[in-house]
């Protein structure tokens, strides 16, 4: 028996990173899962792995069309939605405040709370009727940024504190039928990508892996599966039928220890 045995979910990005190991956990918990993802090929090879335990559609978070498309593709392929699991983003590489010019910060504003809090607002909003009918859950992909200052630049930062209150005050709207809930992973070894026309991918900046394992008590980077069975938790109604509006840290825990000063006082 799986903790998710008949479960249908959606999860955004799930192609890549967290979001695949969540689809991967979910699958081998007996859930069905639809995936909203922007590449085919990610699509693919979700199928590829798990047959028609899976389902897609490709589009982009930030389209309001494509939320509703990929609900109504779990709901087809699947018959209802128990879970949805908001979780594509983008970074900002810790970009400095002052390196952005004053002249283009409502265009990158735009550029990554498009992805980071309005992806997830049209996801919620595209699934609450279905949810609600279930009686199911929300698990949102938070970060140890919506708690700290220095694991990304402000626009990271502010956008995932954003999302705290996203949670609460969405699980306050959507009780009794509907839990809301988060996981907020610290370091993960990931591609996670930033704005448009930026190549870089976090888990190849140089010293990403030695610093994560600095800073964080448990001295190590983490993986996409170590965060997995956190979502299948909250995600469980007989695991968690009582819990709404959590957020499960699994960041090593650095809330025992806080970060490394930016800079030294002279
Ligand atoms: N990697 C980390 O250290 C870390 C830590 C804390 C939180 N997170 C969060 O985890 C979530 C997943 O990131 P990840 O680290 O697995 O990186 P990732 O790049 O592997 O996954 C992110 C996914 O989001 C998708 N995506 C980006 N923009 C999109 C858009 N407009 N429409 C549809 N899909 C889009 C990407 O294609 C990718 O598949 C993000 O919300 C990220 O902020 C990551």
């Amino acid at each position: 028996m799986g903790r998710l045995d008949g479960y249908a979910a959606l999860v955004t990005g799930g192609g890549k990173g967290i979001g695949r190991a969540v689809v991967d956990r979910f699958v081998a918990e007996g859930a069905r899962v639809c995936v909203l993802v922007r590449a085919q090929a990610d699509l693919d090879d979700l199928v590829a792995t798990h047959g028609d335990l899976v389902t897609g559609v490709i589009g982009d978070v930030r389209n309001w069309d494509d939320n509703v498309a990929a609900v109504a593709q779990t709901v087809n392929r699947f018959g209802k939605l128990d879970v949805l699991v908001p979780n594509a983003g983008v970074y900002d590489f810790s970009d400095p405040f002052e390196s952005i010019q004053g002249a283009d910060m409502t265009e990158r504003y735009r550029q990554l709370f498009d992805v980071n809090v309005l992806g997830y607002l049209l996801a919620a909003r595209a699934a609450v009727d279905e949810l609600r009918k279930a009686e199911g859950s929300i698990v949102f992909t938070l970060s140890s940024s919506s708690y700290y200052a220095g694991g990304g630049g402000t626009l990271y930062v502010s956008s995932k504190h954003a999302l705290v209150g996203t949670v609460r005050q969405l699980a306050y709207e959507l009780a009794p039928e509907i839990r809301v809930n988060a996981v907020a992973p610290g370091g993960t070894r990931t591609g996670l990508g930033g704005l448009p026309g930026d190549e870089r991918a976090l888990a190849d900046l140089d010293g990403f892996e030695a610093m994560v394992a600095r800073n964080v008590p448990l001295g190590f980077l983490s993986e996409p599966e170590d965060h997995a069975g956190l979502y299948v938790t909250l995600a469980s109604r007989s695991e968690s039928r009582f819990v709404t509006s959590e957020i499960i840290r699994s960041d090593g825990g650095i809330q025992v220890r806080g970060r490394s000063r930016k800079k030294t006082k002279t």
